[in-house]
């Protein structure tokens, strides 16, 4: 079954075609860092806005490089939340559309649940029970994945997501947006040990908070630099310390759920996965458990549309489609496969 998926629920146009939610045949991503970097983050109408001009190029583009018509395809998966609303609207108006031009099946995909999918495009899946960490931007979830479509939730953030975090120490900082990939870059010479920052909720469950974190870097600047500029040594070393907390708490809570539950391994997943202290870290940590570790290349773990078909697959073939008269979702109040 061949799937074009297309993702609008951000600042990346994508749009990808997935054979039997396994192969990718063609995975464009458009992003939009040009037109955010200088508000030091996501402008959510002049996201929507490039989104309604590229989407027809960028799923022409994966049609392409795929090789492939639309009568060539099986059906259409495309993100329906969460996410921006607006942007959202852009991916979910065009499938819609072309659903009614082609007459394809069409599902509207849970945004998490694609990044998850993004590990059923990694390699073998070793059977379920799996976990699942999902760190992005917007979520940072930890799941028991119990089949391709039914996931428990069993730990989230109380506050920011931990990518949000990466953005909004970034921001204060000085640094470019995405700031998960100017943290790291800027982190890469320093000293993670040199200050001292809180590891928010250690030990007390598997819920996450992140937000306090962002403040005791704030504090930390504000007495340690007093608003004065920051060397490149004290930056590296300040954007250190605070990515060595980050991953630790992310690999201490994920510990903590595997030691309470017994899986066949561990999906990570979403932006902040890009992130190659945290891959490091976690691929450690997975190994006292003894069970593979799916960590799927850093270009399935942004935002892409491979991601959105190999979770619409398994939708698609079980016949859940879209109505078309369905609206896009900002969030999700329940687990996702509620
Ligand atoms: O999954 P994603 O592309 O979009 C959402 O669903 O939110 O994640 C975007 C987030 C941003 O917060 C960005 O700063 C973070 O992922 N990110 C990273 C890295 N690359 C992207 N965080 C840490 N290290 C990175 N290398
Ligand atoms: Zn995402």
């Amino acid at each position: 079954m061949k799937i074009l998926g297309i993702e609008t629920s951000c600042d990346e146009t994508a749009a990808a075609v997935v054979e039997d939610g396994r192969v990718i045949r063609s995975n464009v991503v458009r992003t939009q860092f040009d037109l955010h970097g200088r508000y030091g983050g996501v402008v959510p109408e002049l996201a929507s806005r490039r989104h309604v001009e590229v989407i027809v190029p960028v799923v022409e583009e994966a049609l392409n490089q795929a090789g492939l018509d639309l009568a060539q395809l099986d059906g259409l998966a495309v993100t329906q939340g969460p996410g921006l609303v607006g942007s959202l609207l852009v991916g979910l108006n065009f499938a819609k559309s072309l659903a009614l031009a082609t007459g394809l099946p069409v599902v509207g995909v849970n945004h998490l649940e694609g990044h998850i999918a993004a590990g059923f495009l990694t390699g073998d899946i070793p059977g379920f029970p799996l976990a699942a960490l999902v760190v992005s931007g917007g979520h940072t979830n930890l799941y028991l994945v119990r089949g391709p479509m039914e996931f428990e939730l069993y730990g989230q953030t109380r506050d920011d997501a931990a990518g949000e975090a990466f953005d909004k120490v970034a921001k204060l900082l000085g640094l470019a947006y995405p700031g998960g990939v100017s943290i790291e870059a800027q982190s890469s010479r320093g000293d993670g040990q040199r200050f001292k920052l809180p590891r928010p909720m250690w030990g007390q469950g598997l819920d996450f908070s992140f937000s306090g974190l962002k403040t005791a870097v704030l504090t930390l600047v504000n007495r340690e630099f007093e608003g004065g500029e920051i060397g490149p040594k004290d930056m590296a070393d300040l954007t250190a310390s605070f990515q060595a907390a980050v991953v630790e708490v992310l690999t201490g809570k994920t510990s903590a759920l595997l030691d309470q539950i017994k899986v066949k391994g561990l999906i990570m997943a979403g932006g902040v996965a890009a992130n190659q202290c945290l891959r490091t870290e976690m691929t450690e940590v997975v190994k006292r458990y003894d069970v593979p570790f799916i960590l799927p290349p850093i270009n399935l773990c942004t935002d892409n549309g491979a991601m959105i078909a190999a979770a619409g697959y398994y939708h698609l073939a079980a016949g859940h489609f879209l109505d078309l008269a369905a609206d896009a979702y900002s969030r999700v109040p329940k687990p996702i496969s509620a």
